[in-house]
């Protein structure tokens, strides 16, 4: 059996999803979006973190207060570019965290994911992965991310997109079973040039105003 595909269906998210998928929203208001966004993706896929007590004085007594017990344990790997406008925002909640990236071109003709750039925390034995990616559309590249990854041996790893196609699912969960997905939205479907159906476009385009 496949690892978990979590929706994440936070109102917050959902909103401001829409005016991402809108034509007429601006770059920076797309870029401003999908960090928002990020922050709170970032917060409903940490919510399994383990906490430890630290004994600390408020101004009125001393308490054993809850710390994340390892925040500096986790690693957040961008898949470039447009990983980065969701790893901005998580990185805002967690500034401790490590942070990795993997660069990936899709061949126009193939689709097939093209390695570019492959630069992660040389201690990742002993770190949790969180992959960042918005889309997860054929699955191609996430699939060649986290093989990757793997190679390096990491002690566990999630992935994290705003939007999939059913498609990019299946495929990931063919090879990568048990890794966990969490998504905004699960998509129609895929066109014949592999752009998910609603969706919102290029999200790298989209991002930083390339074409
Ligand atoms: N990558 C994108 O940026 N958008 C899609 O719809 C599919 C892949």
């Amino acid at each position: 059996m496949s690892a978990k595909v979590t929706v994440i269906e936070h109102p917050l998210i959902q909103h401001k999803l829409t005016l991402m998928r809108k034509t007429d929203t601006s770059t920076a208001k797309f870029r401003d979006l999908l960090k928002e966004i990020g922050m709170l993706l970032a917060y409903e896929v940490t919510r399994d973190l383990p906490l430890k007590f630290e004994a600390i004085k408020t101004p009125l007594a001393e308490m054993n207060a809850p710390v994340l017990a390892a925040d500096k344990k986790l690693v957040l790997v961008s898949i470039m570019r447009a990983g980065q406008g969701i790893l901005d925002g998580m990185l805002e909640l967690m500034p401790s965290a490590r942070v990795g990236h993997i660069g990936l071109y899709r061949d126009p003709h193939t689709l097939v994911p093209v390695e570019y750039y492959f630069k992660v925390p040389h201690d990742i034995e002993e770190r949790d992965i969180l992959v960042v990616d918005p889309m997860m559309a054929t699955g191609n590249s996430a699939v060649a991310a986290v093989s990757r990854l793997k190679e390096a041996n990491p002690r566990s790893i999630k992935f994290i997109c705003l939007l999939a196609a059913p498609e990019g699912i299946e495929y990931f969960q063919s090879v990568h079973s048990e890794v966990p997905i969490f998504t905004a939205a699960i998509d129609e479907r895929l066109d014949e040039h592999g752009y998910i159906i609603p969706g919102l476009g290029d999200a790298g385009d989209r991002l930083y105003g390339t074409k």
